[in-house]
């Protein structure tokens, strides 16, 4: 059963969503920008819950020499510099919509030329190449209705090359509903649901569908 504030913060999301995606885009810059003021909001860096939902997410990555690996809604960049160090033979992307966010991902990795950060929004960002590697963690449940979330859905599997592989981390049971149009485009390669904690959360694992 969802909080009341879990309630009143999908309503806010959803409300938003009502707005032509370029009007979403432009409100939710402002609110991440304004949730940004002070560093780490979430606690991304520092709440053992969030450092055990990383290591859990890298445990679940099939084995592979990943090439080129973006995460979505980067935020501070906590876990694309955790990935840069899991990957170090990669090339390493962050999007987020929040620019303050992105000045403090870029002072995360300190100079690692491996390493970009780009300032866009999911709904509407053209990629300019693909990856092997597509994650989006905690970020879906901001995109609102349900056609936002078949959009994100369709622009995170835009991101893919032919066999890439896309990773999703969001609430449980929740993720039934977000990953719901990740379901119906790609193959579930695996997912595995944490349940014996405070928040539970689900990862789950795509590829690329056989052409
Ligand atoms: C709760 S944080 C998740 C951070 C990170 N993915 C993690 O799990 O540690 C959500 C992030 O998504 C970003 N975000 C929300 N809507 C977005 C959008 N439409 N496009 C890109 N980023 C977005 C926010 O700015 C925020 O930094």
């Amino acid at each position: 059963m969802p909080s009341f504030p879990e309630i009143m913060h999908r309503t806010l999301f959803r409300t938003l969503s009502l707005l032509s995606p370029q009007g979403q885009g432009m409100i939710l810059r402002r609110y991440f920008n304004w949730k940004h003021r002070s560093p780490d909001p979430w606690k991304l860096a520092t709440d053992s819950y969030e450092q055990q939902k990383y290591l859990s997410t890298l445990q679940h990555l099939p084995p592979r020499a990943y090439r080129r690996i973006i995460e979505v809604g980067c935020a501070e960049g906590v876990f694309t510099h955790a990935l840069a160090a899991a990957y170090p033979d990669a090339e390493i992307t962050g999007v987020d919509v929040s620019e303050r966010a992105l000045a403090r991902a870029r002072e995360r990795v300190n100079g690692n030329e491996r390493v970009r950060f780009i300032h866009a929004d999911i709904l509407t960002h053209r990629p300019d190449q693909r990856f092997d590697l597509v994650f989006c963690s905690e970020t879906l449940y901001y995109l609102g209705r349900t056609d936002r979330l078949r959009r994100a859905s369709a622009q995170l599997c835009a991101l893919l090359e032919p066999d890439g592989v896309l990773v999703a981390v969001h609430p449980w049971p929740e993720a039934t509903r977000l990953h719901r149009y990740l379901d119906a485009s790609l193959s579930r390669l695996e997912e595995q649901v944490y349940t014996a904690t405070a928040r539970p959360f689900a990862i789950a694992v795509y590829g690329t569908k056989p052409a």
